[in-house]
């Protein structure tokens, strides 16, 4: 019984600190540990729509940055496509601004998934920029718009 419960624990821990596959895109002011999508264990990883999809990224910044901004780009058959969001990175994201480097943190953001959107593949880049508008973080992963 105790045993597994043991075994039943690492698995819910293991379920909650997902990781997906994700390609670095010119990171330079940051090392990208993990980036977590709502739970989504295998690529490409399904934004519902109507829903909400939780991106969590944990890095260690090599450079401090005092407004960090964000960047999200929806790549729908190799052409970028700006996806609305807050640019300001400092407040409900969870990160703790000014970005010291040395630190690590997490960073968090939530996109609506609009039921407008076509069902198609997508490669999300999501970025922040640094106070020289470079890319301090930048990753990409692979994506598809469903109704599931
Ligand atoms: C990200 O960092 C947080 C806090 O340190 C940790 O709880 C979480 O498991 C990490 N996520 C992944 C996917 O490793
Ligand atoms: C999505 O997030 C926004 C902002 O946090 C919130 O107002 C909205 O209710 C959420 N929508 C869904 C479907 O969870």
């Amino acid at each position: 019984m105790a045993y597994t419960l043991v075994i039943l624990s690492a698995l819910l821990a293991t379920s909650l600190a997902n990781s997906i596959q994700f390609k670095d895109c010119g990171s330079a002011g940051a090392k990208v540990q993990s980036v977590d999508v709502g739970g989504c264990t295998t690529e490409p990883c399904h934004l519902v729509h109507g829903k909400n999809a939780t991106m969590v990224v944990n890095f260690t910044a090599s450079e401090d940055v005092t407004h960090p901004k964000n960047s999200l780009y929806g790549i729908i058959a190799g052409v970028p496509v700006k996806f609305p969001s807050n640019a300001d990175c400092c407040t409900g994201k969870n990160l703790v601004c000014p970005i010291k480097s040395g630190t690590s943190s997490q960073y968090s953001i939530a996109i609506y998934v609009s039921p407008e959107y076509p069902k198609i593949s997508v490669l999300v880049k999501l970025a922040v920029l640094d106070d020289n508008d470079k890319d301090f973080l930048c990753i990409v992963f692979p994506a598809t718009i469903t109704d599931s």
